[in-house]
């Protein structure tokens, strides 16, 4: 054993990945306990490699390793799965469903991001199982999601009846579902403009409400005003600035409001339907009467009403709404309009949200990975970013499947080349996918380790959403991880270049910041990515 440590401790050294023998492949598994971070990764690479010859100890240490093993093992299963064949596979999909049981939450939620890579469809009710009786939120939105990635009328049923406990878990599922739900040809629409003008109220990750407001009265004139975080309302008819706008995550129509006086479940009841009943009135108004039946989604939202009597009210409010309109079936994986209930404590408004309004800011998007960040966010960041004028250079060390770097691209500032680099080959993979050919920046994704790898000349502008150790890794992790970075900085950029860093690592990224000779801070800025809090710093570097 010792002797292949030594081996690979070298092979490591030297950055080669050739010269195993089938048996040494075989035990290239027990490695992945007990070592740094980046020997574990130099491992999980020769396991990819070597596919054929770990499989059979990376099952059984997916079974019976330690929880570290565990995790490594499922997820890398979840990776060489595509490469075997069938028989292997079927066996792989088996492991990695069983490990949706395992005691540690970590394992669970890597089984559940495998199986949503893999997409077989096998798997769905095993799934649904685990989901209901999971109780942490991040392993709960990585089985949300795996099933929107499995897609199928099976996976659309059982998202349906899924509850979002918590705004990860809602994102999640908003995902989910947008994923499986399919739409018929026609039922895609293009309003140019409102027959009259109309109040919109645009929302962004709240926390970059501001930055909203200010790019979409750069493009249209009209400044809307914010009503809370996250939410700004404006006066529009004409509707072409909004595919300009990439701030906005989505836009709805606000279409009225009453009182809750007294509280009382009929209360909501009655003044639920009212409400939905001006909201199909709207539809009606907006795109006038339809030759084929729209259909329509009822979401009710806010802490005051129980799962359960959800249910209750909407198959109540349904019946109702067949009646007076028999041109509108409710649909609620494959519609037309949200009709989007919220209710407060005294108070219930109705939005009205044009699902079948095409959004195509972000077509690039053909791939993604489960830490990507929402690009609507990632617009919005790139905002709050202090772009450098000129052709410039633009680096992102831990750049995912992009997102960042494409939303510099389209961000109307000129750029000259942008380069990002991330240690998972999925997410290149996915990065290399969603190269855009709408914008004609010069855009290269390489994979590689952010605090290891070469690069080519010197970058004026760094932009990136750090690992938060929360899907992989741990803060001791990205204590090694962002002091490494940090330390590469000098080697990187160009005096003068702008750094704008996201993470959720609030008094690491204040220490890096105040102890380096190179670094200086001009704001942090807090923002919302649904459950998640994180800090965009936003400072210089000086050589
Ligand atoms: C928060 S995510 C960034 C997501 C990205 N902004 C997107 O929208 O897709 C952090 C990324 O850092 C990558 N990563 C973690 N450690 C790394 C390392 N040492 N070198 C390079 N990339 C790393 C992860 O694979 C992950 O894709």
């Amino acid at each position: 054993m010792s002797d292949l440590r030594e081996r690979l401790q070298d092979l490591y050294k030297k950055k080669r990945v050739v010269g195993l023998s089938a048996e040494d492949a075989e035990r290239l598994p027990d490695y992945l306990e007990n070592s740094g971070l980046k020997f574990r990764f130099f491992v999980g690479d020769l396991i990819r490699r070597n596919a054929k010859g770990s499989v059979e100890s990376l099952i059984s240490a997916a079974a019976t390793g330690s929880e570290e093993v565990r995790r490594s093992a499922v997820h890398l299963l979840g990776k060489i799965c595509r490469e075997l064949n069938d028989k292997r596979q079927a066996e792989i999909a088996e492991t990695i469903e069983t490990s949706l049981k395992d005691p540690d939450p970590k394992v669970r939620r890597n089984a559940a991001i495998a199986l949503g890579d893999l997409k077989g469809p096998k798997v769905i009710g095993s799934l649904a199982e685990t989901l209901s009786a999971e109780p942490f939120e991040w392993v709960r939105s990585s089985m949300i999601l795996a099933l929107g990635q499995i897609g199928g009328p099976k996976s659309a049923t059982i998202l349906e009846r899924v509850n979002a406990k918590s705004d990860l878990e809602d994102e999640a599922l908003t995902k989910a579902r947008d994923r499986v739900a399919v739409f018929e040809v026609g039922e895609s629409k293009r309003l140019d403009a409102f027959p009259e003008e109309r109040e919109i109220e645009l929302r962004s990750a709240p926390g970059l409400e501001d930055i909203l407001c200010a790019e979409f009265v750069e493009i249209s004139g009209r400044e809307p005003k914010v009503v809370q975080t996250g939410s700004a309302r404006v006066t529009v008819q004409e509707l072409d600035s909004l595919g300009q706008v990439r701030t906005w995550r989505e836009w709805l129509i606000p279409v009225g409001e009453r009182d809750l006086a007294d509280r009382s479940e009929a209360g909501f009841a009655h003044a639920g339907l009212e409400l939905l009943v001006e909201g199909l009135e709207t539809f009606v108004a907006i795109y006038g009467k339809q030759e084929h039946v729209s259909r329509y989604r009822i979401e009710v939202r806010g802490r005051e009403t129980s799962h359960e009597s959800r249910r209750k009210l909407i198959k109540h409010w349904v019946v109702d709404l067949e009646g007076r309109y028999p041109d509108f079936a409710n649909s609620p994986s494959h519609y037309e309009a949200e009709l989007r209930l919220q209710r407060a404590k005294t108070k219930a408004s109705l939005y009205l949200k044009l699902t079948c309004e095409a959004d195509t800011r972000f077509d690039y998007r053909v791939a993604d990975v489960p830490a990507a960040m929402q690009p609507a966010t990632a617009a919005g960041v790139v905002r709050l970013a202090c772009p450098q004028k000129g052709a410039s250079r633009v680096l992102d060390p831990f750049c995912g499947r992009g997102t960042l770097l494409f939303g510099r691209a389209h961000s109307g500032m000129p750029v000259g080349e942008l380069v990002g680099c991330d240690v998972s080959g999925n997410a290149i993979s996915a990065a290399q996918a969603n190269r855009d050919p709408s914008t004609r920046a010069n855009l290269s994704f390489l994979r590689g380790d952010g605090c290891s790898i070469r690069l080519e000349g010197r970058f004026d502008e760094l932009i990136s959403n750090l690992p938060y150790g929360i899907r992989t890794g741990s803060h001791d992790k990205n204590v090694d991880v962002y002091h490494t970075f940090i330390d590469r900085l000098p080697e990187w950029m160009n005096d003068g270049a702008s750094i704008t860093l996201v993470t959720q690592e609030m008094d690491l990224m204040k220490d890096l910041f105040s102890r380096s000779n190179h670094l200086s801070l001009s704001k942090v800025h807090r923002i919302d990515t649904g459950g998640l809090q994180p800090g965009v710093f936003v400072g210089m570097f000086r050589n």
